[in-house]
């Protein structure tokens, strides 16, 4: 017998980890006042650019005395130009618990050649923070996005640590709270939790960083599109809107509108509610269910973005066809879109709650799961 499909359907079906849903408020009208076929460096481009970096230092509360870049290659690109800039000074401690964590070591010990000492967890679980010695860098992932597992506050991190800190917080920021005081780098782009447009990355510098950069030169060859110092000093400009290469002013415009948009529902506290309400109706659902459970095991580190879950019924045989049947009924049916797991992490379903996902689509969604397993394990 056909399970019976729930009468309300989410309005946005969006529901990836990124790109993630624009706000809510957006259309392509949002974009009229870019700069279009004009330089980044004339003095229209430098002012939109420089609205960027002070709006995001406005929004995210980062200090005055912390440099804020938008630098190429999305956060990828931040990521890799810290770590090529400044490792290889001191011992360095390398901490992944998901894909992207391991790929940062793997730039580290392969392509770096530097010996880290590295630490990992297996997907759900996450190492731990008040291990580490914070007189080495340490360079690891806020948010783990692909196993919804994320460091719950930066406690254990010394406020006179000897060391860097390099934190790639692209599918945090602006939903988790960032402790300035104890990140020298972080990353992110814009394409996650503002739901922006892709291939902009942001690079912030404690004065700490900065101070590295300064005094320290790797041993290896810097691409152009990595270097952050000239003869010794910081390259102010990159931190002012002089890009170190040519950035889309329509992506600028349309990260400017997400800031606005940030900026009237409350900042940075709404944008949090927004995902803490999101990432609670989906644990709700999860806690009146015996057939799916959070990936991340310590409830502490529940990720309130990239919401990981697994199915634990024991009648699943095959746990990799299972989810991805289930993630393609609930796209055929336009509800719910690119929601299967991450290509490397443990088979189930990853649902964006970013602060642009609205928690009434959320809800309109989870009878729709309930609906996709019932009728995935009745066949
Ligand atoms: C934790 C994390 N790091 C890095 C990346 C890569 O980001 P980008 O594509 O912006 O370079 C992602 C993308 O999802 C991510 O989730």
């Amino acid at each position: 017998m056909a399970i019976q499909k729930p009468a309300t359907r989410p309005a946005n079906p969006r529901f990836s980890s990124g790109p993630c849903a624009k706000p809510p408020t957006w259309s392509l009208d949002a974009l009229k006042d870019a700069p279009l076929g004009r330089s980044h460096r004339a003095a229209v481009g430098k002012e939109k650019l420089k609205a960027a970096i002070e709006g995001t230092r406005d929004v995210l509360g980062i200090p005055a005395d912390y440099k804020i870049g938008i630098v190429p290659a999305s956060d990828t690109g931040a990521v890799e130009m810290a770590m090529w800039s400044l490792l290889g000074e001191r011992p360095v401690q390398m901490v992944a618990w998901e894909s992207f964590g391991a790929g940062w070591v793997t730039d580290c010990v392969k392509q770096l050649k530097i010996e880290a000492t590295t630490r990992t967890a297996e997907y759900g679980e996450i190492v731990d923070m008040a291990t580490l010695d914070y007189d080495q860098d340490v360079v690891f992932t806020w948010n783990g996005t692909t196993s919804g597992v994320r460091v719950p506050n930066g406690d254990v991190i010394p406020a006179d640590r000897a060391g860097l800190t390099i934190c790639d917080a692209t599918s945090a920021a602006f939903a988790q709270d960032l402790p300035w005081d104890k990140l020298d780098v972080t990353t992110f782009s814009w394409q996650k939790v503002m739901g922006g447009e892709a291939a902009h990355g942001m690079l912030i510098l404690s004065p700490r960083a900065v101070e590295r950069l300064e005094s320290y030169t790797p041993a290896w060859p810097m691409p152009k599109i990595f270097r952050l110092t000239k003869a010794g000093k910081l390259i102010d400009g990159i931190f002012t809107g002089a890009t170190i290469n040519t950035p889309s002013m329509l992506c600028v415009e349309d990260y400017l509108f997400a800031l606005n948009w940030a900026k009237s529902i409350g900042g940075l506290d709404a944008l949090q509610m927004r995902a803490n309400a999101n990432a609670q109706a989906i644990w709700n659902f999860c806690a009146t269910r015996d057939w799916i459970d959070n990936l991340a095991v310590n409830k502490a580190t529940w990720s309130n973005t990239s919401v990981c879950l697994k199915f634990t019924d024991p009648r699943i045989e095959d746990g990799a066809a299972f989810a991805k049947a289930v993630a393609k009924r609930l796209e055929a049916e336009g509800i719910a879109l690119d929601i299967g797991a991450y290509r490397d992490a443990p088979a189930g379903l990853r649902i964006w709650c970013g602060a642009t996902v609205e928690t009434s689509d959320i809800e309109a969604m989870l009878p729709w799961l309930d609906w996709a397993f019932q009728s995935e394990i009745a066949t």
